[in-house]
């Protein structure tokens, strides 16, 4: 941890979470709780509430739970120390100088180191691009019309046909082996005891991360052949699936509006053209990390992907992805199969910001898609096409939005809008039901009490969490419960971590504040877990009644707990001593039958 706890919990304290919150999302007051839309998933209903008095926040529909740390880590995307840096500078809370433990020091100066060789490799592409060996390359960008200035922004360089000349050069620039090898920029071969650049006679791209530092290269084959692109592997530097390629000029726009294109050369020729707003995901497809990363910087997203199959089904698959995550979405196609480079090149910069304003909703280009798959004039087909179409539209929040695209299907079909709109009710109404149905089937394989493993074990996990929760609420359940469970008893480490912290706290301060204990943990699904603990109030009508449930709880996990340690004992080595082991678990888990809590009352 990189702050005292006392640094933490202050910081806690000073950012009352409802505020914090509604600096976010509008939220109505219902007594203790103020409830909103969740900012974490799509609802039309709110089901996201804020507990003021617990400090906690929590979602019915899709289980986003935490306390304020972790509101902002997931909104804003930040690691646990950003998110308590940007709380402490929100309530003018000056932090100590953060506490890096020896590990955490000798990662960050690895990382500092191959940002410098990253640096210094991306300097040495440069060059060579500029020398005589550069020339076949320099032609070849002559050809793809990318000016100058354009290339020095980017730093496109020239990767040499030697076998290892950059590894050389980087040697002789001190690097040490392995620090070579953790670059990702050089191929062992084993035989031969030697390493290759990775890169040879490619034109080379480097990738930059958002502070606009080097992280890896792309390298583009100069005339044709396998693979055309080749990119660094992922190091602890570059991580593909949450960088995208140009997003640290785009974000520079402050345009909200990002232009999602599939290629480094897509995203420079936009650029060179004047659309600045623009990025591209490399090598994989577009996921939920790329869609949290482009949160920050932008809330609609054009899809700008090539019209050939390979792009429309790309753009398919970005769409639920993008909306999930609350962007507004558009797709554009550039006509006659070319992808977005070509038409600029060929039509110039002034036809594509025609066609950019065309770009369509998403539910258009959806509906469009499977246009293409029916024949209308055929009666059944047309049938077919405007149910599935209704099931699209149904996706639509906005009444506005779905009337005006309704009235398209409706053209498309010469079905009227008042029947495809009758058709679109039905299917709300069904999703709806089938929704409910759902959550009530959950509930019903949680209470049955059937001898299903999932069910057993859901049942060992919510007694721990009861169990844990009596004990952070109530000193003499817990001073109870010591005697009998230990940690090791729990069967999550995240419970394990609790139990302990929940002796630790009692220590400290005599009573325990739940959200405090939140701050122990640093990552937003472990807080989560912690706050789930916490998030739902246990109420008994009487003491008897709650030391009843107790020790039913205690019962179950001591003999949960027991039952797998005799499980991993080695069948084979049995041994006087394990006997004796044996003989002692068997004794226990009859204690466990014969046991019975009682709390002294007050
Ligand atoms: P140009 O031919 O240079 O205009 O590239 P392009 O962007 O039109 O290429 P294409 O549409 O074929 O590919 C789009 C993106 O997919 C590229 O920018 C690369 O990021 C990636 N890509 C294409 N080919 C390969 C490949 O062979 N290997 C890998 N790893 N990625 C590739
Ligand atoms: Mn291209």
């Amino acid at each position: 941890m990189l702050y005292p706890q006392e640094i933490l919990e202050e910081v806690r304290v000073q950012n009352d979470i409802v505020d914090v919150i509604s600096e976010y999302l509008p939220l109505k007051q219902k007594g203790t709780s103020y409830f909103g839309l969740c900012p974490f998933h799509n609802e039309k209903t709110p089901s996201f509430s804020v507990n003021s008095e617990r400090q906690f926040y929590y979602c019915f529909g899709c289980g986003a739970a935490g306390n304020v740390y972790t509101f902002i880590m997931q909104m804003e995307n930040d690691t646990f120390p950003e998110a308590v840096k940007r709380l402490a500078d929100r309530a003018n809370i000056i932090l100590p100088e953060p506490q890096y433990t020896q590990q955490a020091k000798e990662q960050e100066q690895q990382k500092q180191r191959l940002f410098l060789l990253h640096k210094q490799a991306g300097r040495f592409f440069y060059d060579k691009l500029q020398e005589s060996v550069g020339e076949e390359a320099r032609n070849y960008l002559q050809k793809r019309q990318m000016h100058l200035n354009i290339q020095k922004k980017f730093g496109i360089g020239y990767a040499p046909k030697g076998k290892n000349e950059l590894y050389q050069y980087l040697q002789k620039q001190g690097f040490s082996q392995e620090e070579l090898q953790k670059s990702g920029l050089f191929v062992e071969k084993k035989e031969a005891n030697e390493y290759f650049d990775r890169f040879r006679h490619r034109l080379m791209f480097p990738i930059l991360d958002i502070q606009g530092r080097v992280i890896g290269f792309g390298g583009r084959i100069l005339s044709s052949g396998e693979p055309k692109y080749l990119n660094s592997p992922e190091t602890i530097l570059f991580n593909k699936s949450k960088n995208l390629y140009g997003l640290n000029f785009a974000k520079n726009t402050r345009k909200r509006e990002i232009i999602l294109v599939e290629g480094y050369m897509d995203m420079i020729s936009l650029y060179q053209a004047g659309f600045k707003n623009v990025a591209a995901c490399l090598g994989t497809a577009f996921n939920q990390e790329h869609a949290k990363t482009l949160k920050k910087y932008a809330d609609s997203v054009i899809l700008l992907y090539d019209s050939d199959n390979a792009g429309t089904m790309a753009a398919q698959r970005a769409i639920p992805i993008l909306v999930q995550h609350g962007f507004q979405v558009k797709v554009l196609q550039v006509p006659d199969g070319k992808d977005p480079d070509e038409f600029i090149k060929q039509h110039g910069a002034e036809t594509f910001s025609r066609l950019l304003v065309n770009a369509v909703h998403y539910i258009m280009f959806q509906i469009q898609c499977l246009k293409k798959e029916y024949d209308l004039t055929q009666t059944q087909q047309k049938v077919e096409f405007t149910i599935k179409a209704a099931n699209i539209l149904a996706k639509l929040d906005n009444d506005i939005e779905r009337t005006v695209y309704t009235a398209e299907v409706s053209r498309m079909t010469d079905i009227s809008p008042q029947v495809i709109e009758s058709e679109i009710s039905k299917i709300i109404i069904k999703e709806d039901m089938a929704f409910m149905q759902d959550a009530q089937q959950q509930k019903k394989m949680q209470y049955s009490k059937n001898k299903n493993e999932i069910t057993k074990a859901a049942g060992i996990l919510s007694a721990q969490k009861d169990i844990l929760y009596l004990c952070a609420s109530n000193l003499q359940v817990y001073q109870k419960i010591k005697t009998i469970l230990s940690a090791e008893d729990f069967s999550e480490p995240i419970y394990q971590k609790v139990y302990q912290k929940i002796e630790e706290l009692y220590q400290k301060n005599g009573t325990i504040f739940p959200a405090e204990l939140v701050n122990y943990f640093e990552l937003p699904e472990e807080q989560k877990k912690v706050t789930e603990i916490f998030a739902v109030v246990l109420q008994y009508h009487s003491l008897k009644a709650m030391e009843k449930a107790l020790t039913e709880e205690v019962r179950t996990v001591k003999r949960a707990s027991l039952n797998q340690h005799l499980a991993q004992l080695p069948l084979q080595e049995q041994s006087e001593q394990t006997d004796e082991q044996i003989k002692k678990w068997v004794a226990e888990k009859r204690n466990v039958d014969n046991l019975y809590i009682t709390i002294a009352d007050g």
